[in-house]
This record gives C-alpha cells, structure tokens and sequence, in this order.
C-alpha cells in the first residue's frame, strides 16, 4: 500500500510538471529569447506572452479591453492621456518591433489602464516604482514610469483584499507566476508574507532572477510542480493562480485544484482565467464554469473581471 501510494505520488508529479504543447512551444521560444538578449530585457520579451497586453491598430476593433478602457473613461481623462507627450523613438523601444502607431496607442491604453487602475487600488499599489529590472516598456506618466503590469497587479491586489477581508495573509501559493508581476504587488502590499512560487521552466528561472533581485530570499522559494506536490497542508493562506490554468491539460487543473484544496485549507483561493479560451495546439477547450471546484470551498465572489472583459475572477474560501 505505501509503494502504491508512492508510485501514485511520483506519477502525478511528472503529471504536473510536464507541461502543455502550448506551454512546451512557448517555453521553447523564451529560452531562445533568454539566450538572445538575457534577462535583462524581460519586460520586453517574454512579458509579451505572459501578461503584457500588446494593443495594435489592426486588432483594435475586435479588443474588448479597449473598449473597457474608453467605457471607463471620462472625456477629460482621455483627452489628457492622448495630449502628454510620449517617447516612440526606437532607441526607446528597442527589441519591440512595433510600429510607431502601436507604440503610441500602448501608451495611451496604458495610461488609461493606469487612470482606472487609481479608482480602485484600496492598497495603493500605484504607489510603488515599476522596477527598472527587466526593462519595461518606456510609458510615463504623471511624471513618473508607469506599467500596464504594475496596473493590472494593483486591480488582481484590491479583488484579493476583498477575499481576504482585508486580513492580511501570511502565505502566499501562486502558480505560474510568470516573471512575477503581481508577486512584486503581494509581497510589497503584505510585508510579513512569504511566497512560494510554482512554476515550470523557464518561467521558473525567470521568476527567480527577478523576485530574488527585488526581496530578501527568505521571503521567496520557489519550486517545480513535483516538488509542490509535498507541499504541507494549510500552509498557505492565499493560493492564486492568474491566467495559467487555462494553458493546462484538464487531468492538471484537477491536481492543482487538489493541491490548491490541501494547501489552503482554512485560507483563500483567487482564480482569473479567460472565461472560456481554445489551446488549439492540444485541442483542449477551457471553461471557467466547468472547473471542478472542490465542493467544500465556499465562493465569495465570482465576476467578470476588469479590463480582460474575456477573463472572469472569483475567490473561495476553502473548507470553513
Ligand atoms: C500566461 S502566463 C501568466 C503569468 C502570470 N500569472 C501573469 O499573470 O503575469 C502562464 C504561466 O503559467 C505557467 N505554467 C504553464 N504550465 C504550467 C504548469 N504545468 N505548472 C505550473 N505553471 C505552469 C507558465 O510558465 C507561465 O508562468
């Protein structure tokens, strides 16, 4: 019985860890990019395919943040964030072969981001500097460097906040965490936390470089998904997953369901996922309301969320 439970363990493991087609594909790519330009140009790079929204003029019709955005703003703002002037000069965007255009309206769309952001940041993310490790893309405003990063961690900060109830949690579970965005946000707005990360390489490494360079390592470790699968019960308070569950097979989001379930017992589980999204290279078809919740988490809130109009956030309480 003890080797069965074993060999179920080590099997599920490799489970976890072996990623998607998308994800192998897209792995592949960013250790091409991490060979070409290092890390240094992260924000620049991989961020593009992580949660770095690019607005073009050519999908512009079709973008339902956009039309958030312009929903969301009043005439004033709009004409303000269109007037300050803005640096589109290649040097500026080097490695980001976007055309002038482009680059002008992702200022724009950040800074609009940005205002929307200010009315509903209850921690005052806002407040911190987009750090300058990684490179970000060269937005300012309001005299300062801002991030369409730095924004959407301040809007994911403010829904967790209301999860929590405005406790304070002491330990953080997330998985994919990207380069660490809204980790940045969490460990910066909750100063007595500790985080662990689960993430798949290169994500991993990546993750490590930045969030290593930015807080002590006591606060941080970070491991793969075999490794998380030890991970001791209630031992986190905040399990958060943002945009990753929807790139896994199904047989993955039920195990990291479970570990979510074991891990968080007592705590809070926040999930945004597109509400419903095709992976065509493994033909699998995600939908948020068919994600089998364990029966005993108990919601709090289940919404659209802002801005990604086609991503829907919700937080559960799990097993009180
Ligand atoms: C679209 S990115 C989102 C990153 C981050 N949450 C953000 O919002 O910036 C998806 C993340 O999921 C991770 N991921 C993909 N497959 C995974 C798996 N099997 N286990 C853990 N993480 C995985 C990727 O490496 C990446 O970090």
């Amino acid at each position: 019985m003890v080797a069965r439970d074993h060999d179920e363990l080590i099997s599920k493991a490799a489970s976890l860890s072996k990623p998607a087609l998308f994800w192998k594909r897209l792995g592949r790519e960013h250790e091409v990019q991490l060979a070409r330009h290092g890390f240094d140009a992260v924000k620049r790079q991989q961020a593009l395919r992580y949660f770095t929204w690019r607005w073009s003029w050519r999908s512009l019709r079709g973008s339902r943040q956009m039309r958030f955005l312009l929903a969301h703003s009043s005439p004033s703002t709009l004409l303000r964030c269109l007037a300050e002037p803005a640096r589109h000069s290649s040097h500026e965007w080097e490695g980001v072969p976007w055309s002038r255009r482009d680059r002008w309206l992702y200022v724009t769309a950040a800074r609009l981001l940005w205002e929307y952001a200010r009315k509903h940041d209850p921690l005052s993310v806002l407040s911190l500097p987009e750090p300058k490790l990684g490179d970000p893309l060269p937005v300012r405003w309001r005299g300062r460097l801002i991030s369409q990063d730095l924004a959407n961690a301040a809007l994911e900060t403010a829904a967790i906040t209301r999860a929590l109830d405005n406790v304070p949690p002491l330990s953080i579970l997330e998985v994919g965490a990207g380069y660490g965005r809204t980790a940045y946000a969490l460990l910066e707005s909750f100063p007595e936390a500790t985080y662990t990360v689960v993430d798949i390489e290169p994500a991993l490494t990546i993750s490590r470089w930045y969030l290593t360079r930015l807080f002590p390592s006591e606060r941080i470790r970070f491991l793969n998904p075999g490794e998380a699968e030890s991970l001791g019960a209630r031992s986190a308070d905040l399990v958060i997953s943002i945009s990753s569950l929807q790139e896994m097979t199904p047989g993955q989001v039920v195990r990291y369901l479970d570990l979510f379930d074991r891990v968080g017992e007592g705590g809070v589980v926040y999930l945004k996922q597109w509400r419903s999204w095709m992976n065509p290279e493994d033909g699998i078809a995600f939908d948020f309301r068919q994600m089998p919740i364990p029966p005993r988490w108990r919601l709090l809130f289940d919404e659209p969320a802002p801005v990604q109009a086609n991503f829907q956030q919700a937080a559960w309480r799990v097993g009180w």
